[in-house]
């Protein structure tokens, strides 16, 4: 029951997008997954209600007086829990953090992400410094060019890898189907080729940083059972109100 926290204090890193393409990758696996959205805006709860009913995975918002017992549930669960955090250094932050058995720290090849996300690595860093607390973490590069990588992008790498930071040999490329799968709900696979371009390259994309994603996580999960995943997104009642979330908003 790996859980995965994908943190940058810095706004539109692309925590929320790379939380689901690996989730959606994940569950098109037939593995399951729970997404903790601890996010205020509640961008996956709302992608939830626009999307099928799949019983593979589910969306719960959290905060952070609720997160450690939502966790707590889906270990129960069993599968895979991404959580998605707010851009902000908060308590649901630090939290969500020690939950983690590995940080995902998105950071778009510009140098005002890699300062939101060395706030995330110098947190990890105080936890290890302090508590003798090590976990697990890796920046991933999001929104790249996957033609060109740009001087930014290049720039951004030799910062992080200057600092030994472990970066994810896969990028988030930039792509429309991370962005059609938002409005359209539902999972990249059930996106219409017809109508994104590019989707098979996204859907590979997925694959492949979902893939080394899987290296990253300790090795005790289940086999998953099955590749495709039909039915409901659940959203069990002890859930925080995913439908009042969004009629808040
Ligand atoms: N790989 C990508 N391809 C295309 N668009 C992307 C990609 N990554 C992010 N975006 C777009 O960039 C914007 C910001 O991304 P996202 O919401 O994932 O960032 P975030 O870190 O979650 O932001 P916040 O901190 O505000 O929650 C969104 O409009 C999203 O659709
Ligand atoms: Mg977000």
């Amino acid at each position: 029951m790996p859980v995965v926290t994908f943190a940058n204090t810095k706004g539109g890193a692309g925590k929320t997008t790379a939380v689901l393409v690996m989730a959606s990758e994940l569950a098109s696996r037939g593995n399951r997954v729970t997404i903790l959205d601890a996010d205020q805006h509640g961008w996956l709860a709302r992608w939830a209600l626009r999307s099928p009913r799949f019983p593979q995975l589910s969306v719960h918002s959290v905060t952070d007086e609720t997160i450690e017992a939502a966790t707590l549930r889906a270990k129960k669960r069993g599968g895979y829990i991404l959580i998605d955090l707010p851009p902000a250094r908060d308590a649901v932050l630090a939290r969500a953090i020690g939950l983690a058995d590995h940080v995902i720290i998105p950071v778009q090849g510009c140098a005002m992400d890699a300062q939101g996300g060395a706030e995330v690595l110098d947190l990890l860093a105080d936890l290890d410094r302090s508590c003798g607390i090590r976990i697990g973490h890796s920046v991933l590069l999001t929104r790249v060019n996957a033609a060109i990588p740009t001087r930014a992008l290049t720039a951004a790498r030799e910062a992080l890898a200057a600092r030994g930071v472990r970066m994810m040999q896969t990028s988030l490329t930039e792509r429309a189907a991370y962005r059609d799968v938002f409005d359209h709900g539902g999972l990249l696979h059930n996106l219409e080729p017809a109508d994104v371009s590019n989707l098979g390259k996204a859907i590979e994309n997925a694959a492949q940083l979902t893939g080394e994603l899987l290296t990253l996580m300790p090795q005790r999960m289940p086999r998953p059972q099955a590749r495709k995943v039909t039915g409901e997104i659940d959203q069990p009642a002890n859930a925080a109100p995913v439908r009042k979330l969004a009629r808040a908003a």
